[in-house]
């Protein structure tokens, strides 16, 4: 039967399209403040642990699911599991698409609406003054109509690429804006090292400080190896369904994982070097991108270029991922409902939307979540990132443990691949024994949330953490 799905015009659109994914708000905005507020290069080594221990094979799993099936999660999980109740790994995907995308389409609005306040020289009356800054950004982001005007632009740029399809539409948008980011961030890097004092940030983010490390470090550069792979949430399933089947997963995984990773330590460089350089504060936390930056941008040279250009990296590197966010969800309806392209993008992209408004409004007057304490915006980002895409992600490791088997998945890596010389055996246990020691931290440290939120104090004693760890083992070994 010839496959009528449509398919990557090129390895490199594909590759470049899957970085997009995997490039986005998480590697230029929250990269560099969380390792700014948690050690600086001693959270990077964690960082970097958690994406080749567990991001890789979570990757190669979902590249490997949906190149095998053709299908998007919901029908992917269907056919290797003959219809069982696996299909709601499926189910999550697109329900943590929709989390995901409603607040990640208000800040992609924040990024367009500083690139054209830096194009027209509106940092110039913040230089030098974070407080003023500060002062512009909650009033921004907490007024009603203007984050929402701008969240819904960006979401209309989003809906219009994928209506154009795989081809043109996502790999064209791609092929475009990944050159164009890596060329600008290359510049900014260049800029920011040039600086006077700028090279100490290079210290900040290379030098490891184990001393500030914590447990809770290491749950977020865990939950954040998830996010910027975008893992768990069969992205990289449904990406991976219009591959096909000469093209090779593990060199293209690697490719995904180095661009990503690239991306993530020159956004660091270019902005601790500029905040270095210019003695601003490298642990501002979520501000330091949006509060902080455009106080020190008119104070270097061409300085209002110089800030076009970051947020409109920013824009772009929010949009490529948002695309990937929303085809998840489109591929659903057009995979398993039968439904237009057009129909699936337009209907989806507007309730997102929609939620995204209460999401925009939570940080101003109009909070849904306010029982909770917590704006909407935090609890969707908090619940995708800590829960959804980690319990996701450990779910697809323990289905093709447990249902596909690894002979199949490895059979499925080794299409495409020229050298087959080699010991299978040795590699099924290599992979096995990555995928149960992802699936088993995943696990580990989910609990170790789930427990802090519910019993605050029972982890407060060694003991009682040492007993959690041990029955998670064995019974997890009984299980597997
Ligand atoms: N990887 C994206 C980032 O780092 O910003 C976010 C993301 C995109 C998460 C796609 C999940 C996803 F499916």
């Amino acid at each position: 039967m010839k496959n009528s799905r449509e398919q990557w015009g090129s390895r490199l659109g594909f590759i470049l399209a899957a970085s997009g994914s995997a490039v986005g708000l998480g590697n230029i905005w929250k990269y560099p403040h969380m390792a700014g507020q948690n050690g600086g290069a001693a959270f990077t080594v964690v960082y970097l642990l958690c994406i080749l221990i567990v991001g890789l094979p979570i990757l190669l799993g979902e590249l490997a699911i949906g190149r095998k099936t053709q299908l998007s999660p919901v029908g992917a999980f269907n056919k290797l599991s003959n219809l069982s109740n696996w299909k709601w790994v499926g189910f999550l995907g697109v329900a943590s698409a929709f989390v995901i995308l409603s607040f990640y389409g208000v800040v992609g609005g924040w990024t367009l609406k500083y690139t054209l306040f830096a194009l027209s020289g509106g940092f110039d009356s913040l230089s030098g003054s974070p407080d003023v800054s500060g002062q512009i950004f909650s009033e921004f982001i907490g007024s009603s109509l203007q984050p929402i005007f701008w969240q819904l632009i960006f979401m209309s740029f989003c809906m219009g690429i994928i209506i154009k399809g795989v081809k043109s539409g996502i790999e064209g948008g791609a092929k475009i804006m990944m050159p164009l980011i890596l060329i600008i961030l290359g510049l900014l890097v260049f800029k920011g090292l040039s600086l006077e004092g700028g090279k100490k940030g290079l210290e900040f983010l290379f030098k490891p400080k184990f001393s500030d490390l914590n447990p809770s470090s290491i749950v977020m550069a865990l939950g954040h190896a998830f996010f910027t792979l975008s893992l768990g949430m069969g992205t990289m399933i449904t990406y991976g369904s219009y591959l096909d089947e000469k093209q090779n997963l593990f060199t293209s995984a690697i490719w995904i994982i180095l661009l990503d990773t690239f991306i993530a330590m020159l956004a660091g460089t270019a902005i601790f070097t500029i905040v270095f350089a210019m003695g601003a504060d490298p642990s501002a936390g979520a501000g330091l991108i949006f509060v902080v930056l455009p106080t020190i941008f008119p104070q270097i040279g061409g300085g209002a270029i110089w800030g076009t250009l970051f947020f409109f990296i920013l824009f772009m590197a929010a949009l490529t991922s948002a695309i990937s966010i929303l085809e998840v969800i489109t591929a659903y309806f057009i995979d398993e409902k039968g439904w237009s392209r057009n129909k699936a993008t337009l209907l989806f992209g507007g309730i997102i939307s929609l939620v995204g408004v209460f999401c925009s409004l939570s940080l101003g007057e109009f909070n849904i979540t306010a029982p909770l304490n917590i704006p909407f915006f935090d609890f969707l980002d908090e619940l995708a990132s800590k829960y959804m895409l980690p319990i996701g992600g450990t779910l697809t490791a323990l289905f093709i443990l447990k249902k596909w088997s690894i002979k199949k998945f490895l059979k499925e890596l080794l299409i495409g691949v020229k050298e087959q010389k080699f010991d299978k055996i040795f590699y099924q246990n290599v992979i096995k024994f990555l995928l149960i020691v992802s699936a088993l931290i995943v696990i580990l440290i989910i609990m170790n949330e789930a427990f802090n939120l519910l019993f605050p104090e029972y982890l407060q004693n060694a003991k009682n953490g040492w007993l959690l760890i041990f029955s998670v083992v064995v019974y997890f070994a009984f299980f597997i």
